[in-house]
């Protein structure tokens, strides 16, 4: 289907390129993702330049996980022919439209916003924080309203920068006395996020408590055998905490046996059933998932040729499509440098100097 046929609504969602994807991103996005792409035109943006904002460090790591993430998108079964994959920083109308809303938002608004306090207490940036970080969830709202995106699945965390994309829409279009930009939902995955093998909050790469798509039989054996389960529970006949338990929380994440994972749980609070046994139940069920992805991904990361192709001519389309908001952004607004536009209104007749876009 080409993109001017195509009326499923828009999907737009991305990842910074700060290192490979981990369980918890197939848990709470990818394998999402693959079953969106069935029914929405979904756009996935490798977000380079926004991992930039808290990495201009080093670029290279940044550089170096596109390839790594896209591999990740495409072992789990991301499909170029259903899903575009592109690349932020080959879409300049991004950066441009950026320049633009950076104006129709206050710098007490983005310090308000409680992601970014979070994310600016947990990077330690105390008052150094660099400018593009701050104002990331602008640049974010380009992102999603460059491709028209009704439909942006993020976690929790990210719905007030949902939030703020939208106050940037309807201040947009109160200026310009039009629609031009639609607003945008947030699709919350109705899993909780997953929590690191450690058992707290969040796996991450950066805690060491991630489980990588591409992880190696024996480090999932490792990783599972490491899994905080209950401390409390120290001989198999002792009663079990199943709440807070990494492993039941990885089973109702993964087992796929509803009932067996019920009489499982039941089990282990009346007490008799050990951790062994239960680690050995999700080591089979994490073994079996990951292994295709593995085995995809390995195939796939002896063809980069192939991958980059996919994100040429992913990046390309999402150009054109982005390019085409800019430029409705532009005109909206009246920008002087639409009036060189070819076709423009005025252009026959000289460059007026009052410009009046809405007359
Ligand atoms: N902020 C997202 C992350 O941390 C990446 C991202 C960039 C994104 N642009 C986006 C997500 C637009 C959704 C929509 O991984």
């Amino acid at each position: 289907m080409s993109i001017a046929t195509d009326t499923r609504p828009i999907i737009l969602t991305g990842d910074r390129t700060t290192g490979p994807l981990h369980l918890g991103h197939y848990a709470g996005s990818l394998k999402n993702r693959v079953a969106l792409q069935e029914t929405h035109r979904q756009f996935l943006l490798l977000a380079d330049t926004q991992a930039l904002t808290d990495n201009a460090h080093d670029p290279g790591k940044v550089r170096r996980n596109v390839l790594e993430v896209a591999l990740d998108y495409l072992a789990v079964g991301i499909d170029p022919a259903k899903t575009t994959i592109c690349v932020q920083s080959g879409l300049p109308a991004l950066a441009e439209l950026t320049m633009l809303y950076l104006n129709f938002v206050t710098v007490a608004r983005l310090e308000r916003n409680p992601t970014i306090k979070d994310e600016i207490h947990a990077r330690g940036f105390g008052r150094d924080i660099p400018a593009g970080f701050l104002c990331y969830p602008i640049a974010q709202a380009a992102d999603i309203t460059a491709f028209k995106a009704t439909v942006v699945p993020v976690g929790e965390d990210q719905l007030p920068l949902i939030e703020l994309t939208n106050e940037i829409a309807r201040r947009i279009n109160r200026q310009v006395g039009h629609d031009v930009l639609p607003e945008a939902c947030a699709l919350i995955p109705d899993v909780g996020r997953l929590p690191g093998i450690d058992g707290t909050a969040k796996m991450s790469k950066s805690q060491g408590n991630a489980i990588p798509l591409s992880a190696a039989p024996d480090v999932i054996r490792d990783a599972v055998r490491r899994m905080y389960t209950d401390p409390h529970h120290l001989r198999v006949d002792d009663p079990g905490t199943v709440e807070g338990n990494v492993v039941f929380t990885y089973l109702d994440a993964f087992d796929t046996d509803r009932d067996a994972v019920a009489a499982l749980k039941a089990h282990y609070r009346r007490g008799g059933l050990g951790d062994v046994a239960v680690k050995r139940r999700l080591e089979d069920i994490l073994q079996a998932l990951l292994e295709p992805i593995r085995t995809r991904r390995i195939a796939l990361a002896r063809d980069p040729g192939h991958v980059l192709e996919v994100l040429r001519s992913g990046t390309a389309a999402a150009r054109e499509v982005t390019q085409a908001t800019l430029d409705e952004i532009r005109h909206a607004l009246g920008l002087f440098a639409v009036e060189f536009d070819a076709g423009s209104r005025s252009a026959a007749g000289g460059l007026p100097l009052y410009p009046s876009p809405h007359p």
